[in-house]
């Protein structure tokens, strides 16, 4: 299926209440590996609630902040008090900037959404860079390899995305022909799995599937999480994998 503008127009009320969204480490190990600097004019592609250019924007000269949902947009805008900032509706996969634009592109959390043409997202990305620009990428990965189908069925009952592990991101990146592809792992201890459906647009159908399939694991796959189980919670820890590149 393509973009769902619906989604994301149910998600936008609550996405800032994600508790994977505020975790103020994994917003600093993005940042720290994109070497920010005040010259820099920076593009973050799927900004959504604009989290990730609201940081960025005390470093930089200007972020130019693009999505594909005006409803996630409408949030990031209405945060606006920053003068270095601009919004725009936009697709990652065909940018509508000149060749060697910005110094920087981020891009968290915005892949695993991009089902058809991922690969032509990263080349436009590698485009309007400036040459020895960065690229910042992030993405939630399974905890091993072997958790990738459960995952994958997991998260189907949540929406529609796709699973990548850290080779594949890292691939991703040398596809576009990238340099100086370096990747860091965050891992965003002990979170809530209520927070997270509760705040992310399921049925109360889908999430009683979700809750279920995390109580049903296998004793390895628990462990991997590093699962524990409350009465009225479940706690994991999340793995997020950051990828820098050069052009
Ligand atoms: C999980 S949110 C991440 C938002 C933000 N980057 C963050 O870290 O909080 C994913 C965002 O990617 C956007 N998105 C999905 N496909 C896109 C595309 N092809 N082009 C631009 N934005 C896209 C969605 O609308 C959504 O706002």
């Amino acid at each position: 299926m393509e973009f769902d503008g619906q989604f994301w127009k149910r998600r936008a009320e609550k996405y800032d209440s994600l508790e994977w969204v505020n975790r103020q480490g994994y917003t600093e190990s993005f940042v720290r590996l994109g070497r920010f600097d005040k010259s820099h004019g920076v593009l973050d592609v799927g900004t959504g609630t604009g989290i990730i250019a609201y940081t960025i924007a005390p470093l930089v000269r200007h972020v130019t902040g693009i999505d594909r949902s005006d409803e996630m947009l409408a949030h990031a805008r209405e945060k606006n008090t920053v003068k270095n900032i601009t919004f725009e509706t936009g697709d990652v996969r065909e940018l509508k900037y000149a060749d060697a634009t910005f110094d920087r592109v981020t891009a968290r959390m915005v892949y695993h959404h991009v089902l058809e043409g991922a690969e032509d997202g990263i080349l436009e990305c590698h485009r309007v860079l400036k040459p020895d620009g960065m690229f910042v990428l992030s993405e939630g990965v399974p905890p091993n390899a072997d958790l990738r189908d459960w995952y994958s069925t997991m998260f189907a009952y949540k929406e529609e995305r796709r699973t990548f592990l850290e080779a594949d991101l890292v691939a991703l990146a040398r596809s576009a022909s990238f340099r100086e592809v370096r990747h860091d792992v965050y891992m965003s201890r002990r979170m809530s799995i209520k927070n997270w459906l509760n705040n992310g647009a399921v049925s109360e159908a889908n999430k009683a599937i979700i809750v279920k399939m995390h109580r049903d694991l296998d004793a390895a796959g628990k462990r991997a999480y590093n699962m524990d189980i409350t009465d009225d919670d479940i706690f994991i820890d999340m793995k997020f994998v950051i990828v820098s590149a050069t052009k």
